[in-house]
């Protein structure tokens, strides 16, 4: 029996977010309605989301030797996290984000800064860790590294799941090694040129050749092809007061499904679920849901 359903590499970012009733025109003035700090970033978010739903999950990740770092430890120290592997980069700076919400929509423009030294190299890739997990789950931010990582789950007939949202320099090295490839919205156009959905995830699919290709697609739900079969998943429609960390937490879900080897449109459904229980409250991670609420909003 293997420890851990997941191992997660790769982002975690502080947000600090500030929610004004329009996004301002340049050069203006405005005031905010509430501004809060709040832990998220992709892939620790991910991970969240599935010990939430009651999964042992061990997450790696780096911070820098600041007071933002030790507000991302201690936030995900409050979580049931099996593992926690949070390396500290001396002289680096956290990843912060700073995220305005309009209240309206809860629709969020996210300026971010990421430390170059927050990137992993492949010689700090944990081989023993990985073959611990059933699935391995990565971004594409540290390529070399998440190669490495790839390339240690497939030795051990681990799938592989990758949140991408731009094509980091190398990425075409990494996404071969994925069986499970979730892109963002945007990204399937920018790398293929195709501007329709479906063509462009079967042409993802074609050159890349990852069992399920999936692409979120916001307020409208999401789009997966697999084995030649689209499966277009509308979203919950729920009272929005914040989009942040959505991606995120669909991906956790979707991990989740895969996880309970549920058929492909439940899984799309605990993923779409997933995503709009987390948009109830501000934050990335603060509403991300136990199964129990899941459950409840499917049914
Ligand atoms: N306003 C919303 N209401 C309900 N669900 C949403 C909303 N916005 C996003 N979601 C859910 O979150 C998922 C991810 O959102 P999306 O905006 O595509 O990702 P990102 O986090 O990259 O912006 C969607 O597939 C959908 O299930
Ligand atoms: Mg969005």
């Amino acid at each position: 029996m293997k420890p851990y359903d997941v191992v997660g590499i790769g982002l975690n970012a502080v947000d600090t977010l500030i929610v004004v009733d329009r996004y301002p025109a340049f050069n203006t003035k405005v005031p905010l309605r509430r501004h809060v700090r709040s832990a998220g970033g992709q892939i620790a978010t991910a991970m969240t989301a599935l010990a939430r739903l009651g999964k042992q999950v061990a997450y790696v990740g780096k911070v820098g030797d600041d007071e933002t770092g030790l507000f991302q430890r201690q936030s995900l120290e409050r979580e049931a996290l099996a593992r926690l592997d949070l390396r500290v980069a001396t002289g680096a700076e956290t990843q912060t984000a700073y995220i305005v919400i309009e209240a309206e929509s809860g629709e969020r423009t996210i300026i971010w800064h990421h430390d170059p030294q927050l990137d992993f190299t492949p010689e700090e890739i944990p081989p023993d860790l990985i073959r611990a997990g059933k699935l391995l789950h990565l971004d594409g931010q540290s390529t070399a590294a998440a190669i490495r990582a790839a390339e240690i789950a497939r030795a051990n007939s681990i799938p592989v799941c990758l949140d991408i949202d731009e094509l980091y320099p190398g990425a075409e090295g990494l996404l071969p090694l994925v069986d499970y490839l979730t892109a963002s919205t945007d990204f399937p156009a920018s790398v293929t040129g195709i501007h329709d959905p479906e063509q462009a995830l079967q042409e993802l699919a074609r050159q890349f050749g990852s069992k399920i290709v999936t692409m979120t697609l916001g307020v409208e739900g999401s789009l997966a092809l697999c084995d030649g079969k689209f499966y277009y998943t509308p979203a919950f429609s729920v009272p929005c007061a914040d989009t942040t960390g959505a991606g995120d937490a669909f991906r956790g879900g979707f991990l989740f499904g895969l996880l309970e080897g549920f058929p492909l449109e439940k899984t799309m459904q605990i993923a779409n679920a997933v995503a709009a229980l987390k948009c109830r409250q501000l934050g990335a991670r603060t509403a991300l849901p136990t199964w129990a609420e899941v459950e409840a909003l499917l049914n």
